[in-house]
């Protein structure tokens, strides 16, 4: 199954999760593609960037590059931010064409705090976009770069990569965003 994950980072958690993802995957001989979401315009002091998330506005996010028509897959990852997900992610969220596509979550997380409602947030906005969300995860920002910890809390989801190796998709087609 060939994979498209969408990801924000700010200080390189959840990068450092997708990059093993995408690792995984391919060892699987299953095609993976990170794209990083970069806002316009980005607030860089902790207390902004609380404030823009809470309210929950979405940034303006360069999609020209985004192609996501030809993935079967589509894994959106983003830290948890002032108790829900990002507003770069939120951005792309929007501005996306969804309908029936399969959808996946990772979060990453601090304290821990909001976690699970910013999980369930995400879900709801996939899902109201018309996509069907097949596995959401949690993972602690600090364990990021343990692969065995990553492993461990994504089993349910690397199952997910089936075994036939699948080409890359075809770029020609049209635009998903
Ligand atoms: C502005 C801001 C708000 C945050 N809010 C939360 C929060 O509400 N709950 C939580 O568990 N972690 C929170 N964190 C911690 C991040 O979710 C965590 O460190 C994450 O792994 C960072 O991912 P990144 O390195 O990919 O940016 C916050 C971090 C920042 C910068």
């Amino acid at each position: 199954m060939n994979l498209a994950i969408l990801f924000y980072s700010f200080s390189g958690n959840t990068k450092a999760a997708v990059e093993y993802i995408k690792k995984g995957w391919e060892e699987k001989g299953s095609f993976c593609r990170l794209f990083q979401l970069k806002p316009r315009k980005e607030t860089t002091s902790f207390l902004g960037q609380c404030f823009r998330t809470a309210r929950r506005q979405a940034a303006e996010i360069e999609l020209a590059d985004l192609d996501i028509t030809s993935y079967e897959l589509i894994l959106f990852a983003s830290p948890v931010w002032a108790l829900t997900y990002t507003p770069a992610l939120r951005g792309a969220v929007e501005k996306l064409k969804l309908k029936d596509k399969k959808a996946a979550i990772v979060l990453t997380y601090g304290s821990g705090a909001g976690k699970e409602r910013a999980r369930k947030e995400l879900q709801q906005d996939l899902e109201a976009k018309g996509a069907k969300v097949v596995f959401s995860g949690l993972l602690r920002g600090r364990n990021c770069c343990d692969r065995d910890y990553i492993k461990r809390e994504l089993a349910s989801f690397f199952k997910m990569v089936g075994n036939a190796p699948v080409a890359q998709p075809d770029r020609a087609q049209a635009s998903g965003a």
